[in-house]
């Protein structure tokens, strides 16, 4: 039985889409059998930072009713990865019916080791038909204390739904002397601290190039810090998450 993890976050620009990419490609590198959902259907940009942006068949067409998930689903050029890419022209956003997502990524639970999905920021509509289509969720966060209060919002709203909350995620550490450390947000937040991504300009850089930093600098600070994120995600285990937090 696959793992379905939403990525999600208060605000936009925390790090959702790269860690979905990141996070996607170390456990393809791991051996797990993965696919990355692009579900932020009116900001859609993982299948740009995983290197594919010629999809004929998105999550688009499947949301309006048009095409199977099946047929939505593309291999990448890293190892063990999936990606169901998203369309970014408003005609295809207009006919996407979001309350679908639930039952239409829910559907592939049994293809796949982790199926994540890279959800819009906020507690929009958009947002929350992507978030609730998954079983557990992993916060990403930054440390500001505005980003870490929004995303704990977030956070105890998705546990309320139902979601088993692994975690944050606390992305671009370092940034500024003002960073709340990584301790303080812990407590803020009460849920675990699942990895610290440190500020890493091979992380941008890759972004720019189209293929994430655990591929394009698998030895810079950022690669490594998703790497451990990976390892950590296989051992928290579905069912001691459900029974820990
Ligand atoms: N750890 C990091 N170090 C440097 N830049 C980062 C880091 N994480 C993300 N970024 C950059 O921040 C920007 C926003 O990240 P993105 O993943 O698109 O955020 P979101 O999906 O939450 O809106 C991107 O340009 C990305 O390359
Ligand atoms: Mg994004």
């Amino acid at each position: 039985m696959g793992r379905i993890i939403s990525i999600a976050s208060g605000k936009g620009g925390t790090g959702k889409t790269t860690t979905t990419a990141n996070l996607a490609i170390a456990l393809g590198m791991k051996g797990q059998k993965v696919c990355a959902i692009d579900a932020d259907l009116t900001m859609a940009n993982l299948s740009l930072v995983m290197g594919i942006d010629d999809a004929d068949v998105t999550i688009h067409d499947v949301l309006a009713g048009e095409t199977d998930i099946k047929d939505a689903i593309y291999s990448t050029s890293y190892e063990n990865v999936s990606l169901v890419p998203a369309a970014v022209d408003w005609e295809h956003v207009m006919k996407a019916d979001p309350r679908k997502l639930p039952q239409v990524i829910g559907s592939l639970k049994n293809n796949f080791d982790f199926i994540l999905i890279d959800c819009p920021a906020g507690l929009q509509m958009d947002a929350m038909n992507a978030m609730l289509s998954g079983e557990e969720v992993i916060l990403v966060t930054n440390p500001e204390i505005s980003c870490i209060t929004d995303t704990m919002k977030v956070g105890i709203i998705l546990r309320k739904a139902g979601l088993v909350v692994l975690g944050f995620v606390f992305n671009r550490y370092g940034r500024s002397k003002n960073d709340i450390p990584p301790e303080a947000a812990e407590e803020v937040m009460e849920v675990p601290l699942l990895a610290v991504i440190p500020e890493d300009p091979a992380v941008r850089e890759a972004t720019l190039e189209g293929t994430p930093v655990v591929e394009y600098k698998p030895q810079s600070p950022g690669a490594q810090a998703y790497i451990k994120l990976a390892e950590q995600i296989i051992r928290i285990a579905g069912w001691k998450a459900r029974v820990m937090y």
